[in-house]
């Protein structure tokens, strides 16, 4: 456990992010913050008058300013506008970019010495937006999509096979959105091969669904996007960090070389542990992969020059 957790954001995702980070008990305290009063104080309170019930300790507390934050071991960015049906996670780019700068600038002051768990989209421009804002060095600055990304998919292959999802290992990888690249060649169930196992129709239309899962759920919700998953993925790369786990999870990283590119945050192979970032993982890709990656970058490079710091 660590001493202290701020959620920035107290909608959908963070709200959800603060409540399984207090059912987990991973931090003493837990701290939303969001710029319309009342509602995170609401709901940290609802949430902490949950604890006698749930069985955790860590208390929950909701504020609008950052005095409570200070010095917080992590802290998980979801401040921003979400998507609406018709809208792609690209057209939140100058809105949330103000915010999250903003954010960023809050969290140097307050809590020099965090690690970023960065949520709010486009991911990995948003990623970008905190590194230079913070000038935290790349160890502590971590986007949170494929995790959610590699879950999407890896619920579908346990759908479509009927057997249990915690048998599928995979990786998502790329940039959060259209063009993200899931890995086929490094997908298993149990150490099996996929491809022994569904047929490469099968295959292809998950891919294609998980490359559009946090579109099906906007058209489902309409108002809004996917929150339940988006919050256990940010807290699974929260648990990593505050356990030490060396777990290797697909996050969005800021590149020095890695897979031959640079001054990029991009989703790839991660190792996290109390220091965050611990390691970049490079694998083996295909040639098709390799192409792919590349033109998620490009994707990602596009949006990152509009908001060039
Ligand atoms: P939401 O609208 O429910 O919550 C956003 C919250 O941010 C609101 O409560 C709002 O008042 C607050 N906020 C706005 N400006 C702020 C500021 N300057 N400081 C503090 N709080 C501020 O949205 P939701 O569903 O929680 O999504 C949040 C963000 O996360 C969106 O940008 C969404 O696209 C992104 N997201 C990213 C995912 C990923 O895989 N990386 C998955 C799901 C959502
Ligand atoms: C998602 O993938 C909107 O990025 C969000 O659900």
């Amino acid at each position: 456990m660590v001493n202290k957790i701020t959620v920035v954001g107290a909608g959908n995702v963070g709200a959800t992010t603060a409540q399984r980070l207090a059912e987990k008990e991973l931090a003493r305290q837990v701290v939303m913050v969001d710029v319309v009063d009342g509602v995170p104080q609401g709901k940290g309170l609802d949430q902490w008058e949950s604890a006698p019930i749930e069985g955790f300790d860590t208390r929950v507390i909701g504020t609008n300013g950052y005095d409570e934050t200070s010095e917080s071991d992590i802290v998980v960015v979801t401040a921003g506008i979400a998507r609406k049906p018709g809208m792609s996670r690209d057209d939140l780019l100058n809105t949330n970019a103000g915010i999250v700068k903003q954010v960023s600038e809050n969290i140097r002051r307050s809590s020099p010495n965090a690690i970023i768990v960065m949520v709010s989209n486009p991911l990995d421009a948003m990623s970008y937006v905190a590194m230079k804002v913070t000038g935290f060095p790349r160890e502590r600055v971590l986007g949170m999509a494929g995790v959610l990304d590699t879950a999407r998919y890896r619920s579908f292959i346990a759908e479509a096979l009927d057997v249990s999802v915690g048998d599928i290992q995979a990786m998502v990888l790329g940039g959060h959105g259209d063009t993200m690249v899931p890995l086929i060649s490094y997908t298993s169930v149990s150490g099996i091969p996929i491809t022994q196992l569904l047929d490469r129709k099968t295959l292809d239309a998950i891919v294609d669904r998980a490359r559009n899962g946090g579109a099906e759920i906007v058209k489902y919700l309409k108002t809004g996007s996917a929150y339940y998953a988006p919050s256990s993925a940010a807290v699974q790369m929260c648990e990593a960090i505050v356990k030490d786990k060396k777990r290797i999870l697909p996050c969005a990283a800021w590149l020095t070389g890695e897979y031959g590119m640079s001054d990029i945050f991009l989703g790839v192979p991660c190792k996290l542990g109390r220091g965050g970032l611990e390691k970049i993982i490079e694998v083996e890709l295909t040639s098709k992969e390799r192409v792919d990656l590349g033109k998620s970058a490009d994707a990602v490079r596009e949006l990152i020059n509009i908001v060039k710091l």
